[in-house]
């Protein structure tokens, strides 16, 4: 049984204010991407590390693999328009098994705990699909521009990365989505879509999505 990892790394970060992809932004002297690599080069659990990209970064990333020895990196292929379709367009090029193990995490969540991984990783092989999440911490209005209800949180989760699936479980789901037409944010969305049980695996608020200007001050606060 092999564990294969897919970065997506092919959206262009429209919610920053950056002139190049978020996860291809420098902090520190390294880029963001290379943060999420490492701690997957790290995981013994893992076997390969897949990222769909852009053409344009190919390169970029071939010479981030070198600098920080991602020797896992096995593939780097072209994304699409949509995460669904960059993490599919990984998923066709690996030669799994049915029996094998596909972990799915942002290349902008770069703060994730190796003991989280280890954790989620050691789940999804017990029940064959396990999202990680945290629990909503805030009271939840829902409303436009006055409160309008208050809605009750203790059933209420934020999905994170990694969302890790049996091979088999998350090809047939994304095969079902495109069928159907259905474009997921995420994969947990695709699988449970496809009428399978999706196991939450509870996660911590350092493992957040860099996706603003904000959250992006705030991962330079805590790296530096
Ligand atoms: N992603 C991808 N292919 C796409 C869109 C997104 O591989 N077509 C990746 C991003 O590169 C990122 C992860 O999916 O690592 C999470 O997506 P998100 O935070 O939404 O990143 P962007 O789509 O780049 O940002 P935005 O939605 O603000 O444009
Ligand atoms: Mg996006």
């Amino acid at each position: 049984m092999k564990t294969y990892a897919i970065i997506p790394a092919a959206g262009i970060g429209k919610r920053i204010t950056s002139e190049i992809p978020k996860q291809f932004i420098k902090v520190n002297g390294k880029e963001i991407i290379a943060y999420t690599l490492e701690l997957f080069q790290q995981c013994t659990a893992v076997d390969e590390i897949i990222i769909p990209t852009r053409k344009d970064y190919f390169d970029l990333l071939n010479r981030i693999k070198g600098k920080y020895s991602i020797k896992k990196l096995s593939r780097i292929v072209e994304g699409g328009k949509e995460r669904q379709d960059s993490v599919y367009a990984a998923l066709k090029s690996i030669p799994a098994k049915d029996g094998d193990i596909v972990i799915v995490h942002d290349a902008a969540r770069p703060l994730l705990n190796k003991d989280l991984l280890s954790a989620a990783i050691d789940s999804a092989k017990i029940f064959g699909s396990v999202v990680v999440a945290v629990k909503a911490k805030d009271t939840l209005i829902e409303g436009s521009d006055s409160v309008e209800n208050y809605i009750d949180r203790s059933k209420i989760y934020y999905a994170q990365t990694p969302q890790i699936f049996g091979y088999k479980i998350l090809t047939d789901a994304m095969e079902n989505a495109y069928k159907n037409n259905f474009i997921g944010t995420d994969e947990s969305m695709i699988v449970k879509m496809n009428n399978t049980e999706v196991k939450i695996v509870e996660g911590d608020s350092f493992n957040f999505k860099i996706t603003t200007d904000s959250d992006l001050a705030l991962f330079r606060k805590i790296v530096s």
